[in-house]
């Protein structure tokens, strides 16, 4: 008998995954999932170029507020990267895939970037507080089309949680700033 244990075999056996686990978990039908994924990645493409800024004005930040801002942009920064890879696998969940590499971000956000340019501490802040406030705009837009289009509670809760993170990111940075 002809031996059909080859390498290749070998591997394709092991790695065999069951048809439905290749599904996504949510399993309420979607009317265009891959138009929600866009939205999606979209979405994620903007947190992060925020999580991005964040982290280069916690590293720029000059001043006589040098200190505790440079600790409340650390905080802000490590919330940011908490909230990125949340998304990421919420579209995972749904049956995407999450947008993984620097071109892909670049192309998909919207937010401006500013290269070799160092604001004062409070156009910093105010900066990121404005990219916040757009970003909410992005999430509230993409929640009334789920409800409105998709049948997907899971990720109009996922959205709802997000939206509050960042207003309350945006409250603390207007705090400082008055
Ligand atoms: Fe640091």
């Amino acid at each position: 008998m002809k031996n059909t244990a080859t390498k290749e075999n070998i591997k394709r056996e092991t790695f065999r995954v069951p048809e439905k686990m290749l599904k996504p978990v949510i399993a309420s039908p979607y009317v265009d999932r891959a138009k929600v994924i866009d939205r999606f990645n979209s979405l994620l493409a903007n947190e992060f170029l925020l999580f991005t800024k964040t982290l280069n004005y916690h590293w720029n930040v000059t001043g006589p507020r040098f200190h505790s801002i440079h600790e409340f942009l650390d905080t802000q920064y490590h919330d940011m990267l908490k909230l990125v890879d949340d998304l990421a696998e919420r579209v995972r969940q749904i049956g995407g895939n999450p947008i993984g590499t620097l071109n892909e971000m670049k192309k998909g956000s919207t937010l401006l970037e500013r290269p070799g340019k160092y604001p004062e501490t409070s156009t910093m802040l105010a900066d990121l507080m404005s990219d916040h406030e757009s970003i909410q705009i992005q999430i509230r837009s993409l929640l009334t089309q789920i409800e409105k289009e998709q049948n997907d509670p899971g990720s109009e809760d996922f959205l709802i949680n997000l939206l509050k993170q960042h207003e309350n990111m945006a409250w603390m940075l207007k705090s400082q700033l008055n």
